[in-house]
């Protein structure tokens, strides 16, 4: 026979292996670290196709990077198309962690959301984002045309 307590520590076991079995397939499902060719050295090719993953399931944020650039870019798709950010905290430079909502600092917590705008300091200025045009397949990313 099940006590109160044991029915209770059950539960919450349950409960917390619900919890990370979500997070853990939404952090799957919603994004996709993808290596690209760099097609000259102010320009990002990445083929749409990449927002699908294998299993058919489309992805909302890629991390994009190369061979030749220090630092990786994400890749959000948004209400306006795509949002392409700079993957380095304007606050002391270290790299950030996309999530399918924000990007966090691990180095003092600063926060931006998908269009690269600061939602919580230490940082002040809002991330390097850059010129994204979709044509013919692919989303070409503009490294030297910063937007406002
Ligand atoms: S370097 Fe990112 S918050 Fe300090």
């Amino acid at each position: 026979m099940s006590t109160r307590r044991e029915f209770i520590k059950t539960s919450c076991l349950a409960c917390s292996a619900a919890i990370l079995a979500s997070v853990t397939l939404d952090s799957c499902v919603t994004r996709s670290l993808v290596t690209v060719i760099q097609t000259n050295k102010d320009e990002l090719l990445v083929p749409v196709a990449k927002f699908t993953n294998d299993k058919g399931e489309q992805l909302t944020y890629l991390v994009v990077q190369t061979s030749t650039l220090p630092y990786s870019v994400s890749l959000y798709k948004i209400a306006e198309g795509y949002s392409a950010l700079k993957l380095v905290c304007t606050h002391n430079h270290c790299d950030l962690n996309a999530n399918k909502e924000r990007l966090v600092c691990p180095c003092h917590g600063s926060e931006f959301d998908k269009a690269g705008k600061v939602l919580t300091g230490p940082a002040n200025t809002n991330l390097v984002r850059y010129e994204v045009k979709e044509e013919s397949g692919n989303i070409t990313i503009y490294l030297k045309k910063i937007l406002g």
